[in-house]
């Protein structure tokens, strides 16, 4: 909660040209979820009176993205300081501070933002940099207040050398932001108006201006898609810190890729190069071995999963369970206990309990048209390349002898062979041998 009564304005309509992609720069994902939305969840928890998105003409997305905040249009990307125009009349009769925010900025702290809530006059954010080019350039008074903000664009040689840098986040007196706002030109190198006029207009008219400094790596904001996975990289490490700090074990954290839902309790372990992808939920005591691929997936307590597995949605993975290696495991429910270790494929299926599905086994769910479901009894012996046809059920304590191709259901108990019975021929080998050689010998000459 802020001293202040606080109104927050994201800009959020520009093109986003250098990222060069057909939707809105805001709505790229950081683990998994659109960069306006993580701005969001920080903003909302300051708690202000209201919040208000500017969005360009065509981007319905980005309006339900923000829902139920509102959305105002900035008809023309005619710059930062002409985005603020149409948020105006819903700041009519708001006595109190405004927050600006950048919606490319998405990871900026709450406690910053709180700090700059809780500010009077206005305040902006700056940060120092030793490669300053491309960013707005902050220009200090003798006495350390903030005098002015020159774009990159208009900068002499001289200011052009200042490491001083505009974070683009400004706290301003909602009584004056109108007025300020309108005496903004565009008469500067890109014929935009800019925002960053602001503090050089609020001077003139006598209002205190300062400068917060922090040091946080995302004030440059996300411009290009190097800027996007540098703020990726940013926000997994947040998110992975967090886990650990709950008791979480990652034998090497850089490795680990969350989704911004991804649910781990405490205890587990996670070894190298593991990826969760969207809605993944693992309990406690659960170990996930290297290179495993997690999406649309519950895995309950004492499981062990991987190295090298791959569940996908609507893998629900009970109690206990061992998933191995080369294992691939879609909208199916394996049962407390059930092991299947090596090579499998087990798809649009219900496993009870205490199965074991041997290596090469498959569940032959397509039929080139339709999915069906195979079901599988409790303490069911699955023998190694199986393929059992579905639809199909095989009974309790039933066997599948390996090698088998089942088409019919198995009743409960019985064991199901479908396979050519071997045969030996005693001193086979030595014949064939010979022959062969022979053969060869002769075309050798
Ligand atoms: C801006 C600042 C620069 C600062 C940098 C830090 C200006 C003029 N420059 O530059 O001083 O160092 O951020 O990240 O403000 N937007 C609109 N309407 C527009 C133009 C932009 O809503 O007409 C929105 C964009 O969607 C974006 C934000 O404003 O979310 C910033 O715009 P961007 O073009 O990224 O400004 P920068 O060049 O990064
Ligand atoms: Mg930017």
């Amino acid at each position: 909660m802020s001293k202040n009564p606080l109104a927050i304005i994201i800009l959020a309509a520009g093109k986003g040209t250098r990222m060069k992609s057909p939707k809105p720069k805001v709505m790229h994902e950081l683990a998994g979820k659109p960069m306006i939305n993580w701005l969001l969840d920080t903003a909302t928890a300051l708690n202000p009176e209201k919040i208000i998105v500017v969005a360009g003409p065509d981007m319905p997305e980005l309006e339900s993205a923000v829902a139920p905040h509102a959305t105002v249009i900035q008809e023309q990307q005619n710059g930062t300081g002409d985005a603020i125009k149409p948020a105006l009349p819903l700041l009519e009769g708001f006595a109190g501070q405004v927050l600006i925010l950048m919606g490319d900025e998405p990871l900026i702290p709450l406690e910053t933002l709180q700090d700059l809530a809780n500010r009077e006059g206005l305040s902006a954010l700056a940060f120092n940099t030793n490669t300053p080019a491309g960013l707005g350039r902050v220009l200090q008074n003798p006495d350390g207040t903030l005098q002015s903000i020159i774009e990159d664009k208009d900068c002499t040689p001289e200011q052009t050398q200042i490491t001083l840098c505009n974070a683009a986040t400004y706290s301003v007196p909602a009584s004056n932001l109108a007025k300020w706002i309108n005496q903004i030109s565009d008469d500067n190198a890109q014929g935009e108006y800019y925002l960053t006029d602001l503090p050089r207009i609020a001077a003139n008219d006598g209002a205190p201006t300062q400068i917060i400094a922090i040091e946080w790596q995302g004030s440059w904001g996300i411009n290009t898609r190097t800027q996007l996975a540098a703020h990726e990289q940013m926000l997994q490490t947040r998110l992975r810190e967090a886990l650990m700090d709950s008791g979480v074990t990652m034998q090497d954290p850089a490795t680990v890729y969350l989704w911004h839902d991804t649910k781990i309790a405490s205890p587990c372990t996670l070894e190298p190069n593991i990826y969760c992808g969207p809605a993944v939920t693992i309990e406690k005591n659960t170990t996930i071995k290297a290179f495993t691929h997690l999406e649309g997936t519950h895995i309950k307590s004492g499981a062990s999963i991987g190295p090298f597995a791959r569940l996908r949605p609507g893998a629900k993975i009970a109690q206990d369970v061992r998933i191995g290696n080369f294992v691939e495991i879609k909208n199916a429910q394996i049962g407390e206990r059930s092991k299947i270790g090596h090579l499998a494929y087990v798809g649009d299926a219900c496993l009870d309990e205490d199965v074991n599905f041997s290596a090469g086994a498959i569940t032959v769910n397509y039929d080139g048209f339709q999915k069906h479901q195979t079901i599988i009894g409790k303490n069911v012996m699955i023998g190694s390349n199986v393929n059992l046809v579905a639809p199909i059920q095989v009974g309790d304590d039933a066997f599948v002898a390996a090698g088998s191709t089942i088409t019919e259901d198995v009743p409960s108990g019985a064991l199901s062979i479908a396979r050519e019975p071997s045969e030996i021929r005693k001193g086979w080998a030595a014949k064939y041998r010979k022959i062969k050689q022979a053969a060869k010998d002769k075309l050798a000459g």
